[in-house]
């Protein structure tokens, strides 16, 4: 046992963490001990000027930072991705040839878009929980608690006069409120083709070596009083009191290196049950099936143009997933993660047994266990539900056919039910833009076949009968759905809605997608939606001790709350990755390795010419060190998948790059820190400002930024 509970504290000492940046005071030593050279104050204060006001959460999942008095933003390539895509198609293709706006006039407005400010944050556990119990039912406690959170975020806006919301941390153990201001005016500055910014593409993704640049450029525009405001051409800039100064003098492997973002999920704390059901269901299921639905969406998209631009952003999406849970559970196995939550569940059992003050959990692990194991079976059903069946694009857009049924409820007829569904009809215009039905077709065709065969046993009545009734081919199948179905374009719907009678709700009713959406549905809520929601819950409350026992049996740890997309601080340092002994990897990549990859022939590795022309004169003005051009670098901080775009900071807290990634040997990071191969992956901001200087030729966003070191000397600023 002694063994165990030492394994734990050598666990603490590594640089494993993504902490609550109001909390940060109690690392100062350990941060200075690091090499951190400012204040903590500088990193995180109410009082408008620390660097929280600099960090921002970009749309709803990525970070991204401000970077000059302008409202200038700087985040990753692939969280502009969706947004550029509103832009793009095959006249105006901004992904084969980048953006760069030249003047605030060219920049475009990103509908949707926002940046979300984080102003304070405050600990209001006492104020949430005061009075209410540990063990009292659920059901009772999460009334009680969602009424207090809403009566404090209530009272904190009125103060404030800002947004204000209330989440959990530490599984329920501690609320933290964050006072925020969301900006709704975001427009596109600069984006990079996707031969700089999508590099490598999902060969390179979640790998070192890496040699993307993944970076674009947004501006947030402010109303009169520089507060949000919707979108309107007279809004001005974003006038930022707090940015990010840059530093261009490099850094060196050991250098210490800090991420501020917004990290979404992590499971540290989760029970070995729980993890084996990450670890054998669901990350092998979803594995498989999008292995198939991404060789169809592949094949399809190498063989039109059209059907790449439709798809780019859905597959970059569904492979993302893809292949970080083949890194998982690599990286499961080879930590023999299952085993050492195993061991300290053990030790854990001693505790709980043996400590009078622990009674309430000595009970825990073995309820998680009955309540986990009885769920293996429903869970490994509801994935190949998830991703086979809804898998398919025309069966989970078959939702969109409910609204349509709405319609004919409302006992319209003539002009009202036509403007009624035309209506509709517009909502659907997104997902018509971006599909292909040939090319779901056969997706349907491949994720079929793994959904009869696996989930044989399980299957929605509908689905038997009408494979049945299309003699167990489901080819003829899919013939027929794809034939008949109104999804199949979106002049068949708009078509649809102009001549439509009241009687026509049947032709809705009979309709392939609806039908197999429906009889999805039918069976998910009779069997698995209900189920699974109690074991959500049971699981809930047990995670809730079970994260407070762990506090309370390790009193001399300091604890960093699982991540769940709220502002947070890793710290660690520049560092390569050699898991397997002698050095393979460096820490740095350059622009002569990107060019040594080039393959005109290839998608994702083709080289911009005027990149390579750049590269062949050594053209890299001051952001070039001795004649070559740092392109991307290894850091061993800690994040999770929302810290896409986030700043990376020097020990003086300037930018020395932007995060994007993680490397395969450390993507199990989410559930198990190893400090010997989790790495964060970032782009070198030489590089970025390289290509947006050089390259796109925007030097006007350059003379906005703050800029500190390298081969000319930094330009005096005056702050308005
Ligand atoms: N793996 C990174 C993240 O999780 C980058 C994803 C975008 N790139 C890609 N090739 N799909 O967001
Ligand atoms: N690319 C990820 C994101 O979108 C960040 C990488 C990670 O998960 O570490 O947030």
């Amino acid at each position: 046992m002694l063994l165990i509970s030492f394994s734990i504290q050598i666990k603490t000492t590594a640089k494993e963490g993504m902490w609550i940046p109001a909390t940060l005071k109690a690392h100062e030593k350990d941060m200075k001990a690091e090499g951190l050279e400012i204040p903590i104050d500088k990193i995180y204060n109410e009082n408008g000027t620390g660097l929280n006001n600099a960090v921002v959460l970009f749309g709803r999942g990525c970070t991204g930072e401000i970077i000059s008095t302008k409202g200038l933003v700087l985040t990753n390539h692939h969280c502009g991705y969706g947004s550029v895509q509103g832009f793009s198609n095959t006249e105006n293709d901004y992904f084969a040839n980048g953006f760069w706006a030249k003047n605030m006039k060219e920049e475009l407005p990103c509908k949707g878009l926002t940046v979300t400010f984080i102003r304070r944050m405050e600990n209001v556990t006492d104020k949430v929980l005061a009075g209410i119990g540990d063990t009292i039912r659920d059901s009772i406690r999460d009334t009680l608690i969602a009424k207090r959170i809403s009566a404090i975020e209530k009272d904190y806006m009125k103060s404030t006069g800002m947004d204000a919301s209330i989440k959990p941390y530490f599984k329920g153990n501690q609320y933290w409120i964050a006072i925020t201001q969301t900006y709704k005016d975001i427009r596109l500055v600069g984006f990079p083709p996707n031969g700089i910014g999508a590099f490598g593409g999902d060969v390179e993704n979640w790998m070192w070596p890496r040699h993307t640049g993944d970076f674009s450029m947004f501006r947030v525009y402010a109303g009169q009083d520089n507060s949000p405001a919707d979108y309107a051409a007279t809004n001005k800039p974003y006038n930022a009191e707090s940015f990010f100064h840059i530093n261009v003098s490099g850094y060196k492997e050991g250098d210490f290196t800090m991420v501020y973002g917004f990290p979404g999920t992590t499971e540290e704390y989760i029970s070995s049950y729980a993890l084996k059901q990450v670890y054998s269901i669901a990350d092998p299921i979803s594995i498989a099936c999008r292995t198939r639905k991404l060789d169809v969406w592949s094949k399809h998209m190498d063989l039109s143009r059209e059907t790449f631009l439709k798809y780019t952003s859905k597959r970059a999406g569904v492979a993302n997933g893809w292949k970080k849970w083949q890194g998982e559970v690599a990286g499961l196995k080879v930590n023999d993660v299952m085993g050492k939550k195993q061991a300290f569940e053990k030790s854990f059992q001693a505790w709980a047994v043996a400590d009078k003050a622990a009674d309430y959990a000595a009970d825990l692990l073995p309820q998680m266990r009955t309540a986990a194991e009885s769920m293996d079976q429903l869970l490994t059903e509801d994935l190949y539900n998830r991703e086979a069946a809804f898998g398919v694009e025309l069966i989970s857009q078959g939702a969109a056919l409910e609204n349509v049924i709405k319609c004919f409820r409302l006992n319209l007829s003539g002009d009202a039910l036509t403007d009624t569904l035309k209506k509709v009809m517009k909502g659907m215009e997104w997902f018509s833009k971006n599909y292909d039905a040939a090319t779901d077709k056969d997706v349907f065709i491949s994720l079929m076949t793994v959904y009869f065969t696996k989930n044989a046993y399980s299957l929605p009545p509908y689905f038997k009968e009408q494979y049945l009734a299309h003699g167990q081919d489901i080819i003829n199948w899919a013939y027929d759905i794809y034939n008949t179905t109104l999804l199949a374009s979106q002049e068949k719907l708009n078509t649809f809605a102009e001549n439509a009678i009241p009687a026509d709700s049947t032709k809705i009713l009979k309709d392939p997608a609806w039908q197999l959406y429906n009889a999805l549905n039918i069976l998910r809520k009779g069997k698995i939606v209900a189920a699974l929601n109690d074991y959500n819950a049971r699981m809930k409350y047990l995670n809730r001790l079970y994260m407070k026992a762990q506090m309370e049996k390790n009193k001399t740890k300091v604890f960093y709350p699982d991540a769940n997309l709220t502002l947070r601080v890793s710290y660690g340092q520049v560092k390569g990755l050699k898991p397997d002994g002698p050095a393979k990897y460096s820490y740095q990549t350059t622009l002569g390795e990107v060019v040594a990859l080039d393959d005109s022939t290839s998608d994702i590795f083709k080289v911009p010419k005027k990149l390579k022309e750049l590269y062949r004169t050594r053209d890299y003005g001051r952001w070039g060190v001795n004649g070559t051009m740092p392109v991307a670098f290894l850091a061993s901080n800690h994040t999770s998948g929302g810290n896409s775009g986030s700043p990376v900071l020097n020990s003086k807290g300037e930018l020395i790059g932007t995060n994007f990634d993680r490397a395969f040997e450390g993507t199990m990071s989410d559930y198990y820190f190893d400090p010997n191969r989790c790495r964060n992956i970032s782009v070198d901001i030489r590089y970025t400002l390289f290509i947006i200087d050089k390259f796109g030729g925007a030097g006007w966003l350059i003379d906005e930024m703050d800029i500190a070191g390298g081969s000319q000397k930094a330009k005096v600023k005056s702050k308005k």
